[in-house]
């Protein structure tokens, strides 16, 4: 019996995807089918996969013509499959024309020729795109149009700010170009908000009552009641309202908590995250600038987002300690805050003033996990032992420095409708809790 094995993403099922497998099959007596794991998808750089696996694998289940399907998860597994499934021959379309030639040693390799006219790519972008507006006067605006163009699905449309003429030029070209958030809101499907915490309330309520879906970064509010509230109205309508805490969408980061919660090391006892930046015009000038971020402001919730997302939200002891930049606003050049729970501690410390080493370490009974500097764009870290032969390291691709991968996401939930949170309704709570506590000097000691 003749063996064909063949591999593919199989995204939105298509006639050329077909096609391929029907020649596949008629290459011999018994066609095994490889789908792509969505983490391999995204190292190969395909972000915009819109199909879960499962979804993915039923399709081509459908089509009746597989014998047998498999996952493909990792590089280098097709010369696994060939020698373990015992295959005659691997086949693929004519794009891949000589990328494969190195498993002649194994098998025969047959490239057929691609059906032309037709590409999963090419039916992402033509559904109906996402219409993104982007709110607020930060620099990083630019990072979240520039990025956009990678994902399927998804235009940004306009902006919305207070100081137009600080905008950079390809912010200036977009459609629409305002100081209204209504006049941004009316021609739009979602925003991705990143104005100053204080203004975030209004602008989402104004959104989520509009129909408009929200990517918000963090804190989403600054009290807890305005937070549920929002969560309540956006749950009502059916719409989405996601915090933008970047690393909560990176792989790394991802399996790095899924790993820390699966015991490799041992019970948790603390989270030490450390996040500084240090900024031109803060500190040194008498001046702030207006719309400047504190410490906590721009870091906190990025340095909380570990804790909670391993310790959970159930700390019992909070103490924060703070010192100001020389300046009358109220602005914070170095805080820390230090949790206890019930089985554990954690500590935050944040800067924009104070520079720091900004990693982060998850200390267990058997081993720590050590993210090296700067752990919030890490597609790296160590689970490290007593013993150093047993430290393991792990790789995975990061792109745009996250902001790809959570506009992909965002795109996903919005237009498929998938429930997948990747920080907790729980985090985000405690995020707005903390905040708050820290914006009204609760528990907040300042030295000077
Ligand atoms: N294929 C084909 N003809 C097409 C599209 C795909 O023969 N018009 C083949 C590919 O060469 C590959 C298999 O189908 O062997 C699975 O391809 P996949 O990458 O999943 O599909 P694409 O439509 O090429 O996806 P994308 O646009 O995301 O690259």
């Amino acid at each position: 019996m003749k063996r064909v094995i063949t591999y593919g993403t199989f995204d939105l099922l298509h006639y050329g995807h077909v096609r391929l497998l029907e020649r596949a099959r008629s290459l011999g007596d018994y066609l095994v089918v490889a789908v792509t794991t969505d983490d391999f998808d995204i190292a190969r750089g395909k972000i915009n996969v819109q199909q879960s696996l499962a979804e993915r694998m039923d399709a081509v289940r459908e089509t009746g013509l597989a014998d047998e399907i498999i996952v493909e998860e990792y590089e280098g597994q097709k010369i696994d499959d060939i020698q373990r499934l015992g295959i005659d021959v691997f086949t693929v379309g004519s794009d891949w024309v000589g990328q494969f030639d190195y498993l002649k040693e194994y098998c025969e390799v047959v490239y057929l020729d691609r059906t032309e006219g037709v590409s999963s790519t090419q039916i992402r972008s033509e559904r109906k795109r996402m219409r993104l507006g982007l709110v607020g006067d930060v620099p990083f605006l630019a990072k979240y149009l520039s990025e956009s163009t990678y994902v399927n699905g998804l235009e940004v449309r306009g902006v919305c700010a207070k100081r137009l003429e600080g905008l950079q030029d390809s912010l200036r070209s977009l459609e629409i170009v305002t100081s209204s958030i209504d006049e941004l809101l009316a021609g739009v499907d979602a925003v991705y908000i990143a104005s100053a915490p204080e203004e975030h309330y209004w602008q989402i309520k104004k959104a989520l009552s509009q129909g408009v879906h929200v990517l918000c970064e963090s804190p989403i509010t600054l009290d807890v009641r305005s937070y549920e509230e929002l969560e309540h109205l956006a749950d009502t309508r059916g719409i989405r309202l996601l915090e933008a805490i970047r690393p909560a969408y990176s792989t790394a980061f991802k399996r790095l908590c899924l790993l820390v919660k699966s015991g490799v090391i041992g019970r948790v006892t603390a989270v030490d995250a450390t996040c500084t930046s240090l900024s031109e015009g803060l500190g040194s000038s008498s001046k702030i600038p207006a719309g400047a971020w504190g410490s906590m402001g721009e870091w906190g919730p990025i340095a909380m987002l570990p804790v909670f997302q391993i310790l959970g939200t159930g700390f019992i002891d909070l103490q924060m300690t703070s010192r100001r930049f020389d300046t009358k606003e109220p602005l914070d050049a170095f805080s820390r805050a230090e949790f206890v729970f019930p089985d554990a501690v954690a500590s935050i410390t944040v800067g924009k003033g104070v520079k720091s080493e900004g990693d982060l370490v998850v200390s267990g009974t058997r081993g720590y996990a050590y993210v090296p500097a700067p752990w919030w764009k890490t597609d790296y870290f160590e689970l490290r032992f007593e013993n150093p032969a047993d430290n393991r390291r792990y790789f995975y691709q990061l792109d745009g420095a996250g902001v790809r991968n959570q506009l992909a996401s965002f795109v996903l939930m919005v237009e498929n409708g998938l429930e997948t949170r990747y920080i907790a309704p729980e985090t985000s709570r405690a995020i707005v809790k903390v905040m708050s506590d820290f914006v009204d000097g609760r528990n907040v000691t300042q030295i000077s």
